[in-house]
């Protein structure tokens, strides 16, 4: 069933109250994650950040965004494009909750014995390829002054600084790649607009597909939707400085 694509908040119709005015974007909005910050951002009960417009975009809304087909992300761009004309508002907020860890094309690698050129493929385009398609064509919507966030959720295991386990090759790489590719988008940003924020999102262990079948007795697991309400709590709070960085579900900068 497609996911509706724009919610409009009667009761905050200007953004007087939203710490972020304007119009506020998810993609990867049918995921566990993505699904529960429509929610909050749309003003579910005891919501943060509430917007008073918020666009939601997947591979099964209408437009549909799929990372497969490039012509998808830029035709989703142009939409958010024409909304936000059309409504007379700005987009002062990107969140990216897309991300692939198992699924058809493969499992994550427990060795090198493991690694498989398919899965490899797969969870860099998702991971990594996708959300670069989304900075190329979703970035330059963002307004050139005024405070604007793009958030990008990555995840802890991609910091290099910080594995001590091994494994999961593949996820763990791509991921570094989007750690990189934010940062360098965050330098591009900052010279457009200097109260620009471009960050990657760790967002805890969360009970979404994603996680499900790695939860582990003991591993403290969040619902999505208090994932979500700290995350938003995280971005309301972000300064100029913490541009380019990792940045976990309580405020904490990680390791790249
Ligand atoms: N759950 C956790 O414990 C955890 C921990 C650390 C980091 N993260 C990160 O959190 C983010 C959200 O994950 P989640 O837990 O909410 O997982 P999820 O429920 O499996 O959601 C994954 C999302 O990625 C989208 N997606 C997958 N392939 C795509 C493609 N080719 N093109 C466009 N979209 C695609 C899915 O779209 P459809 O709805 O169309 O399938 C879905 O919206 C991911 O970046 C994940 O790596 C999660």
């Amino acid at each position: 069933m497609p996911t509706e694509t724009v919610s409009e908040n009667p009761a905050n119709p200007a953004g007087k109250s939203a710490s972020l005015p304007g119009a506020a974007l998810v993609i990867g909005a049918g995921g566990g994650l993505g699904a529960a910050l429509v929610a909050q951002l749309s003003g579910a009960p005891g919501a943060v950040g509430v917007f008073p417009t918020v666009l939601a975009l997947g591979r099964s809304t209408e437009p549909a965004l799929d990372y497969d087909h490039e012509a998808s992300v830029q035709a989703a761009a142009r939409w958010v494009a024409a909304q936000c004309a059309e409504r007379q508002l700005e987009l002062r907020l990107i969140i990216v909750a897309t991300g692939f860890l198992h699924g058809a094309p493969g499992q994550p690698e427990r060795s090198l014995a493991h690694l498989d050129a398919d899965y490899l493929r797969n969870v860099f385009q998702v991971n990594a390829i996708g959300p670069a398609l989304v900075m190329k064509h979703f970035l330059p919507l963002l307004p050139k002054q005024g405070r604007c966030v793009a958030a990008f959720v990555s995840a802890k295991v991609g910091s290099i600084g910080d594995n001590a386990l091994g494994g999961w090759y593949g996820y763990r790489a791509s991921k570094a790649a989007l750690n990189q590719l934010v940062k360098t988008a965050s330098i591009e940003l900052t010279r457009r607009n200097k109260e620009s924020i471009c960050v990657a999102l760790h967002p805890g262990t969360v009970a979404t597909a994603l996680s499900q079948p790695f939860a582990k007795t003991g591993l403290k697991v969040r619902p999505p939707e208090e994932a979500a309400s700290d995350l938003l709590a995280v971005l309301q709070g972000l300064t100029l400085e913490k541009t380019g960085c990792l940045v976990d579900y309580q405020g904490a900068t990680l390791p790249f």
